[in-house]
């Protein structure tokens, strides 16, 4: 959830806003009885699966399991975040995201950032040009030539030199605007000085363009290799990497974006051709990149280095990626010859076989069996119950999908028996395509909860019955509580605020689900509906909840408040 936008604004957006004129405008749809229909924009299909239902104002893919609301629609349609996605919603509906909303802080913090950012593309700009000017520059150049880097390279990534001085900076440019963007350190007695010297500089520039941090190599064996801004308001290692801007630059959808792990192997790549490799900033592979590189890519080529160490980290940046591969994305994972990084690897071999060794990378979900075939016995049936155990660990997080289903498919071949994803049954036979095939229903407490996720304004009937929870019992009552408690909250006026209230939230994927259900009841038959599913429950759990106590005063015997409970039960039935 957003800290910055005001939830009363996004609630007003999101009753004025009509997510089926919303997604119309992108994505042309037909009516098909109480639901709107297209093929899905997130998967390829030839039969439309994905529908959109106004009195839930929700979207929801039967083929992949996309789903969301019209903030959410955005998010993935348009490769947007949450910011830009509220702001494109705000321009749809004729309103600005008004200025006021933002806190004061935030406001005067934004204009020290432009200061920051200013700074910071003027000494991108002011190092580069030392390239050309600086008395020193011939060892740059020379490093330079060697390194076989090009001067369209040297263009295209802003590329610079760091003069080997320590006070160039403090005299040219604002001081504390240098020290914010940990341009300048600072000694023991106070003294400030240039952070990088004697480097070859790579400006790190946001996908906006903007330079957010710099990484400096020594020009020779010194140690450190490279040196890295320090985290500051502008960069955070975790969430960016090297080479985004210029990728984009050359193709805002690329097919398909190749991680690497050095500022030269993003150079050379691109020198050669390959404009569309990125790198991590000496970290593993967050979370946080996943979501960034597949809001412009749906396929993602890790490369590492052959040796040990690069296989080590092969897994465990894959360790990281499960819960971010929905279906249509894809993970391939390309491991190098002994001694080579991609740079070395292009100079020597040239484009054409990195190409083909490209094209030939591990798609993830072999690499992963493979891992654990390697080291586990499967001929054995301890081997096998190992491998069940350790690959399910990692499945699991793998969002509800076919490729979900598929990977549990070839884990239970391998372990030859058959293991039940649970979960996913549970979802697929729930889902209303399956439903009606099997003529499979939901339980008693499940079509409650969604008719209230699906209908929230139903919670006035929750409350005209005066509830008791304490005593009750039947299964899911905790999250069933949950809700109605975030419900009785904050009164969304749809669904779609609802599950706005969710967003990143760890019950995120439950709303969704309870609200994918089509419980196939007409719109004047809702209230009814739930009324006397919701008295049924409560019979039921109230018989529940007094069979478990009269048993716990059997064995165990009653507290005081117990004993109070009890009595209290007895008389109302
Ligand atoms: P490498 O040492 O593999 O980098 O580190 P490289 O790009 O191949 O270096 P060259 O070819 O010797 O110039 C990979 C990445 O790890 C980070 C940098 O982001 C580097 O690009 N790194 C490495 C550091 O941050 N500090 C270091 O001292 C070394
Ligand atoms: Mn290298």
């Amino acid at each position: 959830m957003s800290g910055r936008i005001p939830r009363e604004f996004i609630d007003d957006l999101l009753v004025r806003v009509d997510i089926v004129d919303l997604i119309d405008s992108h994505l042309p749809l037909k009516k098909a009885g109480s639901n709107f229909v297209a093929r899905c924009p997130f998967h390829s299909e030839k039969t439309p699966s994905f529908s959109v239902n106004r009195a839930k104002q929700f979207f929801h893919c039967f083929g992949c399991g996309a789903s969301g609301n019209a903030i959410g629609f955005l998010m993935d349609f348009s490769h947007l975040d949450f910011v830009e996605a509220v702001e494109d919603l705000a321009a749809f509906a004729g309103i600005s995201v008004p200025k006021e909303t933002y806190e004061y802080r935030t406001e005067s913090n934004r204009e020290n950032l432009g200061g920051l950012y200013l700074v910071s593309e003027q000494v991108a700009t002011f190092y580069n040009e030392q390239l050309k000017s600086h008395p020193g520059r011939a060892t740059a150049n020379a490093y330079l030539n060697m390194r076989g880097v090009s001067d369209e390279v040297v263009r295209d990534f802003l590329l610079g030199y760091a003069p080997d001085e320590w006070s160039l900076l403090s005299n040219r440019f604002d001081q504390k605007s240098l020290v914010d963007v940990g341009l300048l350190g600072k000694n023991d007695a106070g003294r400030v000085y240039d952070r990088f010297r004697g480097r070859i500089m790579f400006p790190i520039r946001d996908k906006r363009a903007r330079v957010i941090g710099f990484g400096g190599r020594v020009l020779d064996d010194s140690l450190p290799k490279y040196l890295n801004s320090p985290e500051t308001v502008l960069f955070h290692k975790g969430k960016e990497v090297y080479g985004l801007y210029e990728l984009l630059q050359k193709n805002p959808k690329p097919k398909r974006v190749l991680v690497v792990e050095g500022y030269m192997d993003v150079i050379a790549l691109a020198q050669f051709g390959i404009h569309y490799a990125v790198a991590t900033l000496g970290t593993a592979v967050t979370q946080t990149h996943l979501d960034l590189l597949f809001r412009y890519s749906a396929e993602l080529i890790f490369c590492f280095d052959g040796d040990s160490a690069g296989q080590a980290a092969a897994w465990r940046a894959l360790s990281s990626v499960f819960p971010s591969l929905k279906d249509g994305r894809q993970i391939r994972i390309m491991l190098l010859p002994q001694n080579h990084d991609p740079d070395s690897l292009i100079r020597e071999q040239g484009l054409d076989i990195f190409i083909e060794r490209m094209q030939t990378a591990q798609a993830l979900s072999d690499y992963f069996f493979e891992h654990f075939s390697r080291d586990l016995k499967l001929s054995e049936i301890e081997g096998r119950a190992n491998l069940k155990k350790e690959a399910e660990v990692y499945l699991k997080q793998l969002p509800i999908g076919a490729f979900r289903e598929m990977m549990f498919e070839e884990l239970s071949r391998l372990s030859r028996r058959h293991i039940v994803d649970n979960e996913a049954v549970d979802v697929y036979k729930k889902s209303p395509k399956m439903r009606r095939q099997r003529n499979d229903r939901l339980s008693l407490p499940s079509s409650v909860m969604a008719l209230l996720v699906q209908n929230p304004r139903l919670i006035e009937v929750v409350e005209r019955k005066k509830i008791d929870w304490n005593y009750l019992e039947f299964e899911g009552i905790e999250k069933f509580t949950e809700i109605l408690n975030v419900v009785l909250k904050d009164r969304p006026a749809n669904h779609g605020i609802l599950l706005e209230l969710y967003r990143g939230h760890i019950d995120e994927l439950v709303i969704k689900k309870l609200a994918s259900w089509d419980l196939l009841i007409p719109e004047e038959g809702v209230e009814k509906e739930f009324s006397d599913a919701l008295d049924k429950l409560l019979a039921q759990a109230r018989t529940t909840g007094l069979e478990k106590l009269l048993a716990k005063e059997k064995i165990n015997g009653l507290d005081s408040e117990e004993k109070e409970l009890l009595r209290k039960m007895l008389a109302n039935k």
